[in-house]
Parts: structure tokens; C-alpha cells; sequence
């Protein structure tokens, strides 16, 4: 027999049916609770608040787990590239060779971007920010392929839509950061992977060669698969709850950008960078910044330390670490900050203080020490993580599409004034 809870108001009983997910999570579905007893449930920030059933990521933030699609990540980030994992996400299964082979080409041919884009890009004062440039641009895409706008396309325009997402984001994403250094753009080199390409539109400079180190680029991939998704996080409800409207594709994902912008979500990274920086800029005494972390009354926090859903390591965090290391010896990078960053991680992890809360490094802290070694300035910290999260947005979009989703359309408790009649001005 299938489980159910019930619910007692003014002694009323009422019964309310349990959903079980595949991995044994349980959830009380209330979807008839208001119209059954006239209440409804309040949970700000939603962190009890199942919004949809989904098939893409597991995580479990107890166990340190974290799948794609069935599939421990540790083994996609050691085995898989980037691209494959995005096919994953988006259709449910592993690619055959010929599908890869056609998903890969179907991409590349899809790196270049309208000329016009180039004026649109040209709009943009010098000091705009990444991010907002990145949303924009992406936002743009209603224009040059308007028929995106239409609810009712065919499957294959919106494969069209994926692809060419996918395809044009780093194009995107480089020219962004081009644009902020006010260096010209560079078109992409399709001869090259995916991050390779990313990296030469990054850093080439005219007149000069440009070798992609294959360090950087695979660590540039890794990075990538472990941001590819998240289960419902800030930036992936926005884009189910954008599309829940029919909104197109480039514009739900446009605003995931936005959501992800914050210094909450995807601009974290950022923060420790920043945090790093005032450490050093103080004189480098860790003991001392240590030291006001642990005082409750001091308002000082570590950035890139503890998860809001992973309670015992952020299992993205390990992977990354490896990657971290890698690339900081092959580039043979010394850096104060960085130093900073490896005594900081080792003192969370040997100090009880941090072990016993579980204050340890995250995959923002990582990230952004990465991002720093590979010369990426910190704007574009989150305009990477971006370029990695873009399958899972995709993939959620999809999935609430042809879940056939309604509107999302959250209700509230008022706790404004109550009918009071209108003052003419001239009484106030
Ligand atoms: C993410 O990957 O989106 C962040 O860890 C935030 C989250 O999932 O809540």
C-alpha cells in the first residue's frame, strides 16, 4: 500500500498522498492542499519545497553524492568530456560513437555568431560586467532566430536552439571578457575541442601564436562537467520557472545567467579570490584571519568553506582539488594569494574547529583558485561556471517542456496593512 501522511486542522483530518523517488527520497505531495483545506504551506527560500520531479541529477548532501543522470560524477569527470556529459544531461543517455560524432560537429558548426552581435557587443561601455554582457548577448538570440519565440516548434528547431546555445556561449563568453580588456575579438578556431577553442578566443593575441597547454584545457573540462548541473538550485529554477511561461529558450537561459550572477550562487568563487586578496593585503597572518573566522562576534566568514546541501564534503570539491594541483604545478605558478589559499585549506582540514562543522574547502574555492592561475581575471569567474552550468539549464528546460509543466506561480501569507479607505492629498 502506498504510504500517506495525514494532516489535522481544528481537528479536521485530512490525507495527503507520498511520493518516493528513486533513490528513496520521500516528499508529501500537497498539490490539492489549498483547495482541500484552504491553507497553504510557507517555506521562504523553498528549502523544503520540492518544485517538480526530476530524472537529471541525484545529490544527496548527507553522503557527499552527486549523479548525472544515474552516473556517479567522479567517474564523468575522470572519464568523460564535457560535451559527452551535456548530451547526457539533455537526452537521458550516453552517447553511441556515431551520435557523439554528430552531437560534436552539430556544435562546432554552431561557434560562430551574427556579425551584428559584434555592434551589440560594441554597445557596451568597457566597464560592463561579464555577466550582464554574457546574458544580454544570449538574450539577443530571440532576435536572429525569432522563430525561438514561437511555444509550439518542432523538435528539431528546438535542437536548433540547443546546439547553437552550446556552440556560441564560449563564443559569447570570450568575447565578453575581449570586449572588457578592449582587446579585439577572435573568431573561433574550429579545428580545436571545445575548451581549447574557449582558451584560444580567450587569450590569443593578434600577430602572436597561441598553444593550448592540454593541462589547462582538460582542467578547463573538468571544471566544466562538474558545473553542468545541480539539481534546482537558484539559477535552474529561474530558467524551469522563466520557461514554465513558454518563454524561449534564450531568454529562460539569459535569466538563469542573471540568477547565477549573485555573489550567493555562481559569483562565490569570486569571493574567495576577494577574501584571499584582503589576507594578503593585510600581510599574509592566516592565524589571524583564522582567528576572527572562529570569533562568533566578529563578522568576518571563510568564503569557499562548508555547502549549503553538502553537510559532509562537496563531493565536486575532491575532483577539483586534483585538478587545482595539477595545473598549479605544470604551470609552476607562485602566487602570494595562492599560497594563502593552499595554508587556508590546509588548516580547514586539520583544524578540529573545521572538521567538527564541516567548514571544508568547496568546489568555489577551488574553482576560483584555478580560474586565478589560469590568468582568468575575476569577472569572469562566474561567466565560467556559466559556460559549464549551460547543459544543465538546457536539460531542465527541456524536461519541464515536455513534462508539460504549468506556470510556476508561488502564493503568499499577506503581512501588509489591511483595507483602509483612500486620504485625498491635501488631508495627509
Ligand atoms: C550550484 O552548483 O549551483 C551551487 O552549488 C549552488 C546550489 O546548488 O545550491
Amino acid at each position: 500500500m502506498s504510504k500517506t501522511v495525514e494532516l489535522i486542522i481544528d481537528g479536521k483530518s485530512y490525507t495527503f498522498p507520498v511520493v518516493e523517488g528513486t533513490e528513496n527520497e520521500f516528499a508529501i505531495d500537497i498539490s490539492d492542499l489549498r483547495d482541500k483545506t484552504g491553507y497553504i504551506t510557507l517555506d521562504v527560500g523553498y528549502k523544503n519545497t520540492g518544485a517538480t520531479k526530476s530524472a537529471i541529477t541525484f545529490l544527496d548532501g548527507d553522503k557527499g553524492v552527486l549523479h548525472y543522470r544515474g552516473y556517479p560524477i567522479e567517474e564523468l569527470a575522470e572519464r568523460s568530456s564535457f560535451l559527452e556529459v551535456a548530451y547526457l544531461l539533455i537526452f537521458g543517455e550516453l552517447p553511441t560513437k556515431e551520435q557523439f560524432t554528430k552531437w560534436e560537429s552539430d556544435i562546432t558548426r554552431r561557434t560562430m555568431v551574427h556579425e551584428d552581435i559584434k555592434k551589440i557587443l560594441d554597445g557596451f561601455p568597457s566597464t560592463s560586467h561579464p555577466m550582464g554582457v554574457l546574458s544580454s548577448l544570449f538574450c539577443a538570440q530571440t532576435a536572429f532566430y525569432p522563430e525561438s519565440l514561437n511555444p509550439n516548434r518542432p523538435a528539431d528547431g528546438v535542437y536548433l536552439s540547443i546546439i547553437r546555445s552550446l556552440g556560441k556561449m564560449p563564443t559569447f563568453a570570450a568575447w565578453a571578457y575581449k570586449h572588457a580588456v578592449g582587446h579585439p575579438v577572435n573568431y573561433p578556431d574550429n579545428k580545436l575541442d571545445y575548451c581549447s577553442r574557449f582558451l584560444k578566443m580567450m587569450f590569443a593575441l593578434p600577430g602572436q601564436d597561441y598553444e593550448v597547454n592540454p593541462v589547462i584545457a582538460n582542467a578547463l573540462d573538468k571544471l566544466l562537467i562538474l558545473h553542468a548541473d545541480h539539481e534546482q538550485n537558484c539559477s535552474t529554477s529561474t530558467v524551469r520557472i522563466v520557461g514554465s511561461s513558454k518563454a524561449s529558450i534564450y531568454s529562460s537561459i539569459s535569466a538563469g545567467i542573471n540568477a547565477l550572477w549573485g555573489p550567493l550562487h555562481g559569483g562565490a568563487n569570486q569571493e574567495v579570490i576577494v577574501m584571499l586578496e584582503n589576507i594578503r593585503k593585510d600581510g599574509g597572518n592566516i592565524d589571524k584571519w583564522i582567528a576572527k573566522a572562529k570569533d562568533k562576534n566578529d563578522p568576518f566568514r571563510l568564503m569557499g568553506f562548508g555547502h549549503r546541501v553538502y553537510k559532509n564534503f562537496d563531493p565536486r570539491a575532491r575532483i577539483i582539488k586534483q585538478a587545482a594541483d595539477n595545473v598549479l604545478k605544470d604551470l609552476g605558478v607562485h602566487d602570494p594569494v595562492l599560497e594563502i589559499a593552499q595554508k587556508l585549506e590546509e588548516i580547514a582540514l586539520s583544524d578540529p574547529y573545521f572538521v567538527e562543522r564541516k567548514l571544508y574547502p568547496n568546489v568555489d574555492f577551488y574553482s576560483g583558485i584555478i580560474y586565478r592561475a589560469l590568468g582568468i581575471p575575476e569577472d569572469m569567474f562566474t561567466v565560467m561556471f556559466a559556460m559549464g552550468r549551460l547543459p544543465g539549464w538546457i536539460a531542465q528546460w527541456l524536461e519541464m517542456r515536455n513534462n508539460n509543466e504549468p506556470i510556476g506561480r508561488p502564493r503568499q501569507i499577506f503581512s501588509g496593512k489591511v483595507t483602509r479607505p483612500y486620504v485625498p492629498i491635501q488631508n495627509r
